[in-house]
């Protein structure tokens, strides 16, 4: 009785601290004059010390280094390949007066006699023939991202969130458009894009549970969790964005070489992901991404290494779990993430107020692998300094700096969209 008390005692003292330690509070740090010296990783020189100087080396042997880097020590290996997916069209119908026409399909992945769907909402323009388009998660379901009443509410896990109406894990005809100031779908249609998204928790409910989502579909008899060096839950978007694109080359509406990876904060950190894993992604964008996304893990600014892997445990690989004090043994940085994505069209934003994403962080990561933008004869980031608030740099590595916070609005897509003109898409 005594022992299991003090078993009890002691677990609680060590969840306790170790929430404490883990919470997202501890202190980090806002003054760029504390930032300690660090030193990048070289983009262009290999593992075995030989500089890269042409594209024939970089894609041969540099690329898939430092891709197989990023792959064992932070998001993780994909563990095989689905069986099948089927596809289902369940609904079309026009949107904005006629302007544009609504399709919802259900994509089901089958692996090991199970499965798990998910629901894409796609908008497409009427004014041109095969839509070139934006494709990227939110956060809430896709009922939240329009007033549209034909759009089905998800039945997935959703997180409670009582500012939109969202009171247990089932979601809610209330927050119905409550997310649609996140989503310029008018002007985006309006400047001949499609739109396509699909809700992150289909594909990987957002907690540290790999019981289900994704990854159960790939366990062998009595596994429970992935294996150290397989995908956590950023991984598993990102495949999701992969195989929604399987998809979109067999729609006859869609220009599937023009598809645009777009995605916010965690899921920008999936959409850059994607890019640099599936060259199908013939540009993409990262809003407000911050660490593990755009930004340097090497600047001790905003979020660390350590905070992230406490706070979201699930997000990334086993094998990363060993950098949370250390990200300076990291072998790669996120400039090397960008770099991936070369030479297609990428876009990384940053807000004012966001300082825990590090704007100056996910600027310096743009500028640094603009090295290989160069490689294919692009200029890549052409200032050397940040640009100031609201003075976008658009061009195939395209950066701003918007006033305000952590969000994704009507400004960011006005430059997207100028970004996806610039870039000929
Ligand atoms: C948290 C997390 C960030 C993430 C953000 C989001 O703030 O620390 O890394 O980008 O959530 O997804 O909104």
């Amino acid at each position: 009785m005594y022992t299991k008390r003090l078993i009890t005692l002691l677990v609680t003292i060590a969840t306790l601290s170790l929430f404490t330690s883990y919470s997202q509070d501890k202190k980090v740090n806002y003054e760029e004059d504390k930032v300690t010296p660090y030193s990048l990783p070289s983009i262009l020189t290999s593992n075995g010390g030989t500089v890269i100087n042409n594209i024939n080396d970089w894609e041969q042997f540099r690329k898939p280094e430092i891709k197989y880097s990023f792959t064992d020590h932070v998001y993780g290996r994909v563990p095989g390949n689905i069986d099948t997916m089927l596809v289902k069209v369940n609904e079309e119908g026009t949107f904005l007066d006629g302007a544009a026409r609504r399709k919802q399909i259900t994509l089901t992945f089958i692996k090991n006699g199970k499965e798990v769907s998910a629901d894409l909402l796609i908008y497409i323009p009427n004014s041109v023939k095969k839509a070139p388009l934006f494709l990227g998660y939110n956060f809430e379901g896709n009922h939240t991202i329009t007033d549209d009443k034909n759009v089905y509410i998800t039945k997935s896990w959703v997180p409670v969130n009582n500012e939109i109406g969202v009171k247990t894990n089932v979601a809610v005809e209330e927050s119905r458009g409550s997310m649609k100031n996140r989503w310029s779908v008018e002007k985006i249609i309006e400047a001949g894009y499609g739109l396509v998204t699909l809700y992150r928790g289909d594909i990987d409910p957002d907690k540290d549970d790999f019981s289900d989502g994704v990854h159960q579909l790939f366990y062998t008899k009595d596994q429970e969790k992935p294996e150290q060096e397989d995908w956590g839950t950023i991984a598993a978007w990102s495949w999701g964005l992969s195989r929604v694109m399987d998809y979109l080359e067999t729609d006859e509406d869609i220009n599937h070489d023009k598809v645009i990876v777009f995605g916010h904060s965690r899921l920008g950190k999936a959409s850059l992901w994607a890019a640099a894993t599936d060259n199908r992604f013939a540009g993409c964008i990262s809003n407000n991404s911050g660490a593990m996304g755009a930004a340097l893990s090497r600047r001790n600014f905003g979020e660390t290494v350590e905070v992230i892997n406490n706070a979201f445990p699930h997000w990334f690989c086993g094998n990363f779990k060993k950098y949370s004090n250390k990200g300076y043994l990291l072998p790669v940085d996120q400039h090397m993430l960008i770099s991936l994505i070369a030479p297609r069209p990428v876009y990384i934003a940053s807000a004012t107020e966001d300082l825990w994403a590090d704007p100056k962080g996910e600027f310096l990561s743009a500028k640094e692998a603009s090295v290989v933008y160069n490689l294919y004869g692009f200029p890549g980031l052409s200032s050397t300094n940040m640009p100031k608030p609201d003075s976008p740099i658009i061009g195939e590595v395209s950066y701003h700096l918007r006033t305000g916070v952590h969000n994704v609005t009507d400004y960011d897509w006005e430059q997207y969209i100028k970004f996806a003109k610039y870039n000929k898409f």
